[in-house]
């Protein structure tokens, strides 16, 4: 959607190299130089960055087709592979940076909130490293990193607006700082990424020539194109509670009921192709999308209530990998254009896990001078950890009812 800063890792290995033999070393000697390293989920990421959001290096091992395979994330399983991978990775990242360890000026790392086991590789490899190198160290929030992600690439103020969906979140928050958030609602049960990957499993859209070896986000994308979503009316979720807190796991039950119904009216076995694949796709993306887009539509109207967001280009910026999705993206668009918001979505690459945006959170932490830590004793990683001030309870009581708005894609 935007040009991004990105760019030395996008040549040949050749290029590259001559890329940072030249521009690399004059950096190095003028900025502050940052490895970032995630390992929340099921992503094992590495990167050095410079203090101005150039990426010298990078690495990313992901363990999607594995995890596909096994119908989920065995935590155990994701364990194994980042600490299979982790060393690799990040050296890797550091090699293609051309830096060297002593260069660096700190480490980031992801602490919370995540998978226990996979935090624990990446905060065990970080404390090991800063320990050895002598480095000071910058323990990262996962989400504060995505919400964050965006500054890099272009240079959004503060305050603004965040959507975060991917598979393991679903929330909307106002950043107001590096370290200031409010939390305006969040998901009650599930992401709604893992509500299309169960969908798609439900399915078996893996059998699918299209979606053999697509995650089940994806999968619904491209399927429902070719859908009728008029075919199945699944009721909206929380449609009479005025607040921007989602709920995925009411729809995944109306649609796993309309999946076992068609299978009796075709006769066939729970696993088969149904021929309807398309049209229940169709409907599962609409009623996702407009979910997300009617509460993100509450979000932005509460936010102007209380005059919580600029005059001058108000901002709604959207990411997790659901943020890929393009239907998502229009519909979200109908939203921010009826309201007066710019939509700010960064590139798919970007929106999902990765060591890049834990480099460029630590970096702007680095810049601020917040949360930079000389002494790693007391640092621990923690599963759970809330984004911001939860001021939900306060955007449930002023229940805003959002004017009528046709949210219809057309193309
Ligand atoms: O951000 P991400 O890579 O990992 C985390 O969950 O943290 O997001 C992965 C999720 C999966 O649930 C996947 O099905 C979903 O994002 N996803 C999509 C699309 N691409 C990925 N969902 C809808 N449409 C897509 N195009
Ligand atoms: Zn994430």
């Amino acid at each position: 959607m935007f040009a991004y800063k990105a760019s030395a890792q996008q040549g040949t290995r050749m290029f590259r190299a001559k890329i940072l033999s030249k521009c690399a070393f004059r950096r190095k000697m003028s900025s502050r130089l940052v490895l970032g390293i995630e390992t929340s989920c099921d992503e094992t990421g590495a990167a050095v960055m410079d203090e101005t959001g150039l990426i010298l290096g990078e690495s990313l091992h992901s363990q999607k087709e594995v995890h596909m395979k096994t119908g989920g994330i065995i935590p155990t399983v994701a364990q194994r592979l980042h600490r299979e991978n982790i060393g690799r990775v990040v050296q890797e990242a550091m090699e293609r940076s051309g830096v060297t360890q002593s260069q660096l000026s700190a480490v980031a790392t992801t602490v919370k909130p995540g998978l226990a086991l996979s935090l624990g590789i990446g905060l065990d490899f970080s404390l090991n490293f800063v320990k050895l190198h002598q480095k000071p160290f910058i323990p990262i929030h996962h989400m504060e990193a995505h919400a964050l992600t965006v500054r890099m690439l272009q240079p959004v103020v503060f305050p603004f607006l965040v959507l975060l969906v991917s598979g393991g979140h679903s929330l909307l928050a106002l950043a107001r700082g590096i370290d200031d958030f409010l939390l305006l609602g969040q998901t009650l049960d599930e992401a709604p990424g893992d509500t299309m990957d169960k969908v798609a499993r439900r399915l078996s859209l893996i059998k699918h020539p299209k979606c053999s070896m697509i995650s089940g986000g994806q999968a619904i994308e491209i399927l429902a194109r070719d859908g009728d979503r008029l075919k199945f009316l699944f009721k909206p979720p929380m449609g009479a509670q005025y607040d921007c807190n989602f709920s995925f796991a009411g729809l995944r039950n109306q649609v796993t009921m309309s999946i076992q119904k068609k299978e009796e009216e075709e006769g066939v076995e729970q696993g088969t192709l149904l021929s309807c694949v398309n049209d229940i796709a169709a409907a599962t993306q609409h009623t996702v999308a407009s979910h997300i887009a009617k509460r993100t539509h509450r979000a932005i109207l509460f936010c102007k209530a209380k005059d919580l967001l600029p005059s001058c280009n108000p901002t709604l910026v959207v990411s997790g990998g659901v943020a890929s999705n393009q239907y998502i993206r229009k519909i979200l668009k109908i939203v921010t254009d009826t309201t007066g918001l710019h939509l700010l979505c960064p590139p798919s690459k970007f929106c999902t896990d990765n060591g890049v945006m834990i480099a460029w959170n630590g970096v702007e932490r680095l810049r601020e001078g917040k949360g930079i830590l000389s002494h790693t004793e007391e640092v621990n990683y923690e599963p759970k950890a809330p984004l911001g001030v939860n001021i939900t309870a306060e955007v449930k009581e002023a229940a805003i009812k959002l004017p009528p708005l046709k949210l219809r894609v057309t193309d």
